[in-house]
């Protein structure tokens, strides 16, 4: 598979092209299945999750898949009580407090539908095409639990880490435990590789990070076998970068605001996935293109490399113009 040799910075007959959220609201056929079908719904419904992400990737023509799911299923398994409102975005309705009670569940029981559409998503998905799992990062999953959903100024997240650092770090150690029986159990299914997003790291300055956040993360990765490749993802996490990799995961993603002229060989050109920002996509295709040449002119052709974008695709990006640019990048890098 080539997303899998890139990740080994084997060379490959092109870059391997994927795009985080590739499956989602740009596409008119994923309206309107939600408009049948409630998020949690189609989350839990191994049919409708593998038809839509086999969907997505064929109609883009990506040379990996990622299971349709959402970083924040986890939080049901630890007592949370989530809500994907309308026009919301995720609400959790039982914030962490420090009377949280965790209680004894079964990953295996309670992700049994993951398990299932995974292993329906894999038999149908050509042999070629990678499918990657994913998880939430610990740090990016307890944002949600302790401000009840996505926040501005993540007030209360400073707040716990900073005055009560137990109990901040108790929420992270359950949250840990459960997302390696969660990612172990998507390998068992068939995944063939497995990102974890940590998208509101970037809040933290590094000491904060290696001091709270990192042993969490590092202990995710090494309880995950070698064969399967990982891949640990953050947004305006260029001042973490160096921190991240102390976690070694075999990639690592970097976002829209990081050049990869400057940063890689600093990073000893360990594999990366990425940078395209995700707003060019609604530019027309000339300002697109151009962007692509610069970013792959900075990669200039070395192993190691998995084009993405620096963050997830917005609703209102045409699909053309996405179905475009995988085209794009596998024409301008085939040997
Ligand atoms: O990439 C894919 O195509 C696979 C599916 C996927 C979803 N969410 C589906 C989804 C993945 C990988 C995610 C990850 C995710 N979820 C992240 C990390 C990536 C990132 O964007 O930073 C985060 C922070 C979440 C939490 C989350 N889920 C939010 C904040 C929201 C609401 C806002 C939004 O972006 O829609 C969701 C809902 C969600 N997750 C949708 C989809 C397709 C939209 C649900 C809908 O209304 O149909």
């Amino acid at each position: 598979m080539l997303l899998l040799d890139a990740c080994n910075k084997q060379p490959t007959q092109h870059v391997p092209v994927w795009l985080m959220r590739q499956a989602g609201r740009y596409m008119q056929e994923y309206r309107d299945l939600r408009a049948k079908v409630s998020f949690l719904e189609l989350c839990k419904s191994p049919e409708l999750v593998c038809e839509t992400t086999v969907f997505a990737c064929e109609t883009i023509r990506a040379d990996a898949a990622i299971i349709f799911a959402d970083i924040l299923l986890i939080t049901e398994s630890l007592g949370f009580k989530l809500e994907f409102a309308k026009n919301h975005g995720p609400i959790i309705h039982n914030p962490y407090n420090a009377s949280h009670a965790f209680p004894e569940n079964d990953i295996r029981t309670d992700y049994k539908y993951l398990s299932e559409s995974i292993s329906l998503t894999r038999a149908e998905l050509p042999q070629h095409k990678a499918l990657i799992g994913f998880a939430g990062a610990p740090f990016t999953v307890a944002t949600y639990c302790i401000e009840g959903g996505k926040s501005k100024d993540f007030a209360k997240v400073h707040h716990m880490l900073h005055k009560m650092p137990d109990i901040f770090d108790l929420l992270m150690q359950k949250i840990t435990t459960a997302t390696i029986e969660y990612l172990q159990l998507q390998i068992d299914a068939g995944a063939n590789c497995l990102q974890l997003f940590d998208s509101w790291v970037g809040i933290l300055d590094s000491s904060t990070y290696e001091k709270h956040i990192l042993p969490h993360v590092q202990k995710i990765f090494q309880a995950l076998p070698l064969d399967i490749p990982t891949i640990y993802f953050g947004t305006r996490s260029k001042h973490l970068l160096k921190s991240m990799l102390k976690a070694v995961p075999t990639v690592i993603g970097l976002d829209a605001d990081t050049s990869i002229q400057s940063t890689w060989p600093s990073l000893n050109y360990h594999p990366i996935q990425g940078n395209l920002d995700p707003l060019l996509l609604l530019e027309d295709f000339s300002v697109i293109a151009k962007q692509v040449d610069r970013i792959l002119s900075e990669v200039n052709n070395r192993p190691g490399y998995i084009f993405n974008l620096g963050h997830g695709i917005v609703p209102q990006t045409p699909v053309e113009n996405v179905i475009r640019l995988v085209e794009y990048v596998h024409e301008k890098t085939t040997r």
